[in-house]
């Protein structure tokens, strides 16, 4: 470094590198000799000096690097399962099952499917908000529904308490059935990158498996289901 700034600075002006030491006047030069010198001459005293800084200098490090890990992993989640499913799940999904279909009417068969570059740039917003949305599902500490929320039809439909109870008695089924709708929505979003419309009319049928299985284990599980106890 220090011969770095020499060769910077070229050795123009002699007197810029001249300084007042104790001893008068000494060039740069000298000095940098004697900064150089000086570990060679340290007493005992100057070495534990020098091992107390670099431990202080470490633990700074590592209670640095310590905050910056805390934050970049630490998660917020905020919505509850319910509302990533009204507001990214449920309409990304029908955006995708309503883009391809044959449509017969009266006036005729609409064989839909989206052509324009503005139309794949609409289901493939919709493919992210529903590939990325399996992912917020995966998060740990998320509440499946605000505290006092009821389910619809209690005959039907499991309280979300329940639901939050056969969650986290079993987490890896929880995320088994997340990375199925992630994994079922994937190939619509490769579909969608090819503009490949028999693609996504395939992918369309296993979405619908995948949000029909999590649902009947979890939202309305059959009558007989061990998750209806008390
Ligand atoms: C990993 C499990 C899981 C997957 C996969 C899943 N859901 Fe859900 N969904 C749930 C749970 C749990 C509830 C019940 C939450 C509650 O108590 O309201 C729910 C509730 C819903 C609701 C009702 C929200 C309301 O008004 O109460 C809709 C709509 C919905 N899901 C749509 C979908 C669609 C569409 C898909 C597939 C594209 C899907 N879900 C995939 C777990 C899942």
């Amino acid at each position: 470094m220090v011969a770095g700034c020499r060769r910077l600075d070229g050795g123009s002006d002699r007197r810029e590198r001249r300084r007042l030491t104790p001893f008068g006047w000494a060039s740069a030069d000298a000095e940098q000799r004697r900064r150089r010198l000086r570990p060679q001459l340290a007493d005992g005293k100057a070495v534990l000096m020098r091992s107390w800084t670099v431990g202080i200098f470490l633990i700074v490090v590592l209670l640095v690097a310590d905050g910056c890990r805390d934050r970049s992993t630490e998660y917020r989640p905020t919505a509850t399962v319910r509302d990533i499913m009204i507001s990214m799940v449920d309409p990304s999904a029908d955006t995708l099952w309503e883009s391809v279909a044959t449509i017969i009417s009266p006036t005729g068969t609409e064989e839909r499917a989206p052509r324009t570059d503005e139309e794949w740039a609409t289901v493939r917003r919709s493919a992210v908000q529903l590939v990325e949305a399996t992912n917020l599902l995966l998060m740990r500490d998320r509440r499946v529904a605000k505290p006092g929320d009821q389910p619809e039809d209690s005959q039907v439909e499991l309280a979300p308490e329940q639901i939050e109870r056969i969650i986290n008695e079993d987490r890896a089924a929880w995320e088994k059935f997340a990375r199925g709708l992630y994994d079922a929505a994937l190939p619509a979003f490769k579909a969608i990158e090819a503009k490949n419309v028999q693609g996504l009319f395939d992918a369309g049928e296993k979405i619908d498996e995948a949000c029909e299985s999590c649902h009947q284990n979890y939202w309305y599980p059959p009558p007989t289901s061990g998750a209806w106890r008390k």
